[in-house]
Formats: C-alpha cells, sequence, structure tokens
C-alpha cells in the first residue's frame, strides 16, 4: 500500500462549522492569542484560558465531521494513510481514521500545569467533565491544563510526524496557512520523489521550490479532486 501522509490545518474543520485562526473574523481577531495560547498568558489570567478552552470544548459537541474527513478515514482501504494534525479538535477521530499525530494537542485532554507532557497526568474527559474548573487537579496535585501546545513551548509529537513524513509517497496539506513552525517544515521532510498536493480554497505561501499540485478548493470539494487525481495516476 503506498503511504499518503497529510498535514491538516484549521481549514478542515472550517466546513464542519469551526472557526480558521488567521482568516478574517477568525479566532485570533476574537481573542488575542498572547492570551489565550502562551503560557504567559495561562499564568496572568489562568481563569479566562480555562473558559476559552471550556468553550472549545463546549462547541465540539455541537459540529461533525465534514465529507473531507470523511473521505480521508476511508481513504484507509487504499492507502496507509497517517493524518498528522495541527487541529486539537476530534473531527478526524470521529470520522474514523486510525494513525492521527495531534501536533498541537487535544481539546479533550487535560494535564499538569506542572509537567505539561508527562503522560502519567494527561487525562482523556469524558463529555460531561468537558466544563474544568480552577481547583480541579491532576494527579500530581497542580492545576489542570489544558492539553494544548501553547505558543513558545516544545511540540513533543514532531519527531513521530517527521518519522511518517520521510516515508511518505504522497504528502496532502489541507487547510493550513503554513505559518506555523515546526508543523509548516514538514515539507521538507518528504522524500524527493513523492507527490504532494496542497487544498485550499486561497492562494498559501509555501515556503519551499519544490513541485506542489494545488487543488484550490474547500476541503470536502477538495479531496474529492485529489482521489480523482490520484487515481488517474494510478
Ligand atoms: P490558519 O487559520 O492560519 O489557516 C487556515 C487555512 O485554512 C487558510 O489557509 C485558509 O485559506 C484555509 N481554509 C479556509 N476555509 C477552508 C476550507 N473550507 N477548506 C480548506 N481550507 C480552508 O490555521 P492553521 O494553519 O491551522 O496553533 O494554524 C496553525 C496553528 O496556528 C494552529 O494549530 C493554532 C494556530 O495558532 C495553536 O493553537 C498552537
Amino acid at each position: 500500500m503506498k503511504k499518503l501522509v497529510v498535514l491538516s490545518g484549521a481549514g478542515m474543520s472550517a466546513e464542519s462549522g469551526l472557526s480558521t485562526f488567521r482568516d478574517a473574523g477568525g479566532l485570533w481577531d476574537k481573542y488575542p492569542v498572547e492570551q489565550v495560547a502562551t503560557p504567559e498568558g495561562y499564568r496572568e489570567n489562568p481563569a479566562l484560558v480555562t473558559q476559552f478552552y471550556n468553550e472549545r470544548r463546549k462547541q465540539l459537541l455541537t459540529v461533525a465531521p465534514n465529507r473531507g474527513h470523511e473521505l480521508l478515514a476511508e481513504m484507509e482501504k487504499e492507502f496507509d494513510v497517517t493524518i498528522v494534525t495541527q487541529n486539537v479538535d476530534n473531527l478526524h477521530e470521529r470520522a474514523g481514521s486510525n494513525r492521527i499525530i495531534h501536533l498541537h494537542g487535544e481539546l479533550t485532554k487535560v494535564c499538569s500545569s506542572y509537567a505539561p507532557y508527562d503522560l502519567r497526568y494527561v487525562k482523556e474527559l469524558k463529555p460531561d467533565e468537558y466544563e474544568v474548573k480552577l481547583g480541579d487537579l491532576a494527579g500530581d496535585g497542580s492545576q489542570l491544563r489544558p492539553f494544548i501546545v501553547w505558543f513558545g513551548e516544545a511540540v513533543p509529537q514532531i519527531e513521530t510526524a517527521v518519522t511518517f513524513v520521510e516515508q511518505a509517497d504522497v504528502f496532502v496539506i489541507i487547510g493550513t496557512s503554513m505559518n506555523v513552525y515546526p508543523a509548516a517544515g514538514l515539507l521538507n521532510y518528504v522524500p524527493k520523489q513523492a507527490a504532494v498536493y496542497l487544498i485550499d480554497p486561497h492562494e498559501v505561501q509555501v515556503n519551499s521550490y519544490r513541485h506542489i499540485e494545488v487543488i484550490r478548493k474547500g476541503a470536502s470539494e477538495g479531496v474529492v479532486e485529489l482521489l480523482s487525481r490520484l487515481k488517474q495516476k494510478a
């Protein structure tokens, strides 16, 4: 089976009704990124940050995977698929994808605020636990914090992602502005002979000279088009 690696970003979930970050009216327009997505912001105002992620979790209950997520899951019949996602939602999981690497953490999990990457204290929340409160403690006695990789923090999953990207026969970028590193840098690890596709309804500035087949469509229609282009080549 050919190895297909997807790098997805916020645009993957846009058609499910989740806002992107940098488009006009995106999340970072409404909530300053320094306040809700940095360790300093959390230290200054843990109540605000806790509330922000509680709202994001609540929103998860109101949205569903879109056709794009579903088609990527169905592609596992024909390809060995790895999804590397910058998204913290669980829509790839809910669509049925089996190998998902979350570079920026997961909304449905919480962790220790002393040692965020200590897996002993990472906990998956059930929907009725989505509302985290100040005073809720992790196993080490520290305040429970969102299991989210904030700006300025290490990205522990990047090495695992690189090992899959280095083996890719096909690499597909979907719905990311390619602004955030190290995620955007994964393109540099794609083997020379692999085919690279980029699905996005808008123009994306990619920092690479390699040939990229651009599919200028939204995620759902774009994955349909990808399937037909891959069939033509098979
Ligand atoms: P951005 O908001 O930067 O980019 C979203 C991309 O999705 C843009 O290129 C849009 O053109 C595209 N897009 C919009 N609608 C789409 C659709 N229907 N189908 C496909 N694409 C569509 O989001 P990311 O690149 O994911 O990090 O942002 C990367 C990281 O920055 C996020 O993981 C988050 C953010 O700050 C953290 O929170 C740590």
